[in-house]
């Protein structure tokens, strides 16, 4: 399918998907979180797709929602319209492994769009930030919630009421990243990641992502009963007798998806 906000390529069983609206610094508009929606529903659906990466540019993840566009609308239209609420669900539906390759900015909703996938690799010269209160609003899709969530209530407040920028190191640091590289090796380094998971079985990455998730939307008791259950379940498939015949043959496992 032909995208006018998004560039994407499959290669080795990786979907890259970039963000491309340059002169905006890849800002967050309907169309492009639309048509990003679009695609990762399409790559969801696509045998040759095992794991996405969402990237931008070296200078901008993304510098936010599209101020331009929703600078003038009433509380009305924004009801109405349930802005953004349901492109984040689409995004967040997502059942193949997302990683967000974050370069430069990811500010407001770029910060908010890379904690939606399932983990951050993100460039030396990244720059994260919730800066909505410069603007007279509050973060509008999931920043106060998943920001807390990955670095904790005392550096979630001061990112959001500060509206101060975090560097990689301090993104690392904090637990918001899982690794920082330098900006050249971003995109290496990020489908790299990707084709690893890519070799594994499909069925059992999709199945770990669901269990790790779980972690965020209920109790400790209730999450470990689930991640016990699906345990248990797994051993139905094939690529559970593969992955354990293979390390007890000493081989490389040969995973179908079934
Ligand atoms: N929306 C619309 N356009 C944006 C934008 C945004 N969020 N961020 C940057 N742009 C545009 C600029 O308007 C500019 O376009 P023009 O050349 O047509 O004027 C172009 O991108 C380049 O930007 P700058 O000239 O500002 O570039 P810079 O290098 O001087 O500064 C920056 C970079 C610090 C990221 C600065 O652009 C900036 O502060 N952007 C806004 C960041 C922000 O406030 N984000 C939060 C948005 S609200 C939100 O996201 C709500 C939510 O949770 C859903």
């Amino acid at each position: 399918m032909a995208y006018q906000t998004l560039i994407v390529e499959i290669e080795d069983y990786v979907a890259l998907i970039r963000l491309n609206r340059p002169d905006a610094l890849n800002a967050l508009n309907s169309q492009l979180l639309g048509e990003l929606g679009d695609a990762l529903k399409a790559a969801d659906e696509n045998e040759k797709v095992r794991c996405i990466v969402i990237t931008g540019s070296e200078k901008a993840f993304a510098a936010g929602a599209d101020i331009k566009e929703m600078s003038e609308k009433t509380f009305v239209e924004m009801f109405w319209s349930d802005f953004f609420g349901q492109e984040q669900d689409a995004i967040t539906r997502t059942r193949k492994p997302v990683i967000a390759a974050v370069a430069g900015y990811a500010l407001g909703g770029g910060c908010e769009l890379a904690m939606m996938c399932d983990f951050i690799i993100c460039a030396d010269n990244a720059k994260f930030g919730q800066p909505e209160i410069n603007l007279g609003v509050v973060a509008g899709i999931g920043g106060t919630q998943r920001l807390t969530r990955f670095v904790g209530k005392s550096k979630s407040m001061d990112m959001h009421l500060t509206g101060r920028f975090m560097d990689a190191a301090e993104a690392e640091r904090s637990g918001l990243v899982s690794r920082v590289v330098p900006v050249a090796k971003l995109i290496p380094e990020a489908t790299a990641a990707a084709r690893k998971i890519a070799e594994k079985s499909s069925l059992t990455a999709m199945v770990v992502k669901e269990a790790v998730n779980r972690s965020y939307e209920t109790t400790l008791r209730e999450g470990i009963l689930f991640e016990r259950r699906i345990f248990h379940a797994l051993f139905s498939t094939e690529d559970q007798k593969e992955g354990m015949s293979a390390f007890l043959e000493k081989r490389e496992p040969q995973f179908r998806d079934k």
